[in-house]
């Protein structure tokens, strides 16, 4: 019934939360605890610059992910009153950049393409990051298309954003499965009207709000019982 499985990327097919292990070498006892603030501040100022001006046409406040990815890490070290050093700035990014992808992100991708369905990324990721991260991962060779939201210049929640799937493949709204571990990205995608997938592997509660996943997993495998 699907004939585009749609991917979020960042959480979803490469471990954000694996910088933890590198920020605890370089700032011992603060290493998950800066994880999770650098993730939340970036996600937050997605959230801020597309919402302070919504306009269809992009917003004003407009940064690349990979900037914002940044910034957030300044002032999540500025928060915390960690010394970020230049050397340190530079393993950091430089890690985050070829970012590790969880252990069956390529499987998965292999055996949707294997059943002849087109595969896709849609990401808050710059198109020069996503295409860095793609490749390190060694997933390009089962990826359609990596779309980014840099075409619209608003961020994910904005329905903009989810619809650029739509003209980026010649399927209607309900042939697209969209997979997401992040609830509220799953969330939304499911109030712009895709069926979705809900990547659960930290056995995490649902967000309070809204519609709950049409499905729900403790992996990527597990999107292939439902395809
Ligand atoms: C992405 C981030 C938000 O869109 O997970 O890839």
């Amino acid at each position: 019934m699907y004939k585009l499985i749609a991917f979020d990327a960042y959480g979803t097919l490469f471990d954000v939360h694996s910088m933890g292990q590198l920020a605890e070498e370089l700032f011992p006892g603060n290493g998950q605890a800066f994880a999770l603030m650098w993730r939340d501040r970036q996600i937050e100022y997605t959230r801020l610059v597309t919402m302070s001006d919504p306009n269809p046409n992009g917003s004003k406040h407009y940064l690349p992910f990979w900037e914002l990815t940044i910034l957030s890490l300044h002032y999540v070290c500025k928060r915390m009153n960690l010394n970020l050093t230049p050397e340190y700035e530079k393993r950091l990014i430089d890690q985050y950049a070829k970012l590790t992808g969880f252990e069956d992100s390529v499987s998965v991708l292999k055996a949707i393409k294997e059943k002849g369905l087109s595969t896709a990324i849609l990401s808050n990721g710059s198109r020069e990051m996503l295409a860095t991260v793609v490749e390190s991962n060694g997933v390009k060779p089962y990826l359609d298309k990596v779309v980014t939201i840099e075409d619209v210049r608003l961020f994910k929640t904005a329905p903009q954003a989810y619809a650029l799937l739509l003209k980026a493949f010649p399927v209607k709204k309900e042939e697209i499965l969209f997979v997401s571990s992040n609830a509220w990205d799953a969330l939304a995608a499911k109030w712009f009207g895709f069926d979705v997938f809900w990547v659960n592997r930290l056995g995490h509660p649902f967000e309070e709000i809204g519609e709950k996943p049409n499905y729900e997993g403790t992996s990527l495998t597990k999107v292939l019982e439902v395809i």
